[in-house]
């Protein structure tokens, strides 16, 4: 079977009604990433950083996958799909993908905040202060903060080399070392982006489809389930 890898960023979410980072000018829910997204942050007002989690793992909950969604998961009936993701929403799973990496981490899960690898199923919207872990710390969300190592990105880079077919959906490339899988994928492998406003992508042997996830990526899987 030939392997398709999919890169998705929060421009796949958006039409399940969550929010990208970008379109809201660099806030989160109103919070500049420095106040709930850091380590900094965290050991400055651990209750913020929670109650921000909270609120987003809130809004997750209460959101569906959206067509994009379906479709991505769709494509496994002829092909080895890997999607690799910067969403820390569970909604390619929820949509019926089988093999999801996420490169930030998942907002659905807890971990402990002495070994990231301590990391437990979060049962609701809310992970309560003195929730702790096996070892006696705090639960923190299990997600990568800005200025944290990004343990999966090896492994993405490793996917990246063998795909057959290379499919980039929502993302802007803003932020590394995501962006950078883009320059792991073969040269010859057709790569598609789709997204409303196509960023800057050095590489220009893409082929560009300027929609939203639930407008190109559809019709995209049609066309690659019929080939
Ligand atoms: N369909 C497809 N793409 C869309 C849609 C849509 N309906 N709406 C917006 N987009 C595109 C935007 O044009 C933009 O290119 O989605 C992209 C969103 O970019 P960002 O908000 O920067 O999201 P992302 O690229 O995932 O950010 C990467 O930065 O915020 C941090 O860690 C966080 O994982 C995130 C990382």
């Amino acid at each position: 079977m030939k392997k398709i890898v999919v890169l998705t960023g929060a421009g796949i979410s958006a039409e399940s009604g969550l929010k990208t980072f970008r379109d809201s000018d660099g806030l989160w829910e109103g919070y500049d990433i420095e106040e709930v997204a850091t380590p900094e942050a965290w050991s400055r007002n651990p209750a913020l950083v929670q109650e921000f989690y909270n609120m987003r793992r809130k809004s997750v909950l209460e959101a569906e996958p959206n067509a994009a969604h379906y479709a991505l998961a769709e494509l496994e009936k002829n092909y080895d799909v890997t999607v690799i993701t910067q969403n820390i929403d569970d909604l390619h799973e929820r949509g019926g993908s089988t093999r999801v990496l996420h490169l930030h981490g998942i907002i659905t899960r807890s971990q402990s905040s002495i070994n990231p690898n301590l990391t437990y199923p979060i049962n609701g919207w809310e992970l309560k202060m003195g929730e702790k872990c096996e070892l006696g710390s705090q639960l923190r969300a299990h997600v990568v903060w800005f200025g944290e190592p990004v343990p999966m990105i090896e492994e993405a880079a490793r996917v990246c080399r063998q795909a057959d077919i290379f499919i980039l959906v929502g993302s802007s490339l803003a932020v590394y070392p995501a962006a950078g899988l883009v320059h792991y994928v073969p040269y010859e492998v057709p790569k598609y982006i789709i997204d409303p406003k196509i960023p800057y992508i050095s590489s220009s042997d893409f082929i560009r489809i300027e929609a939203k996830a639930t407008g190109g990526v559809p019709p995209l899987v049609t066309e690659l389930l019929n080939d």
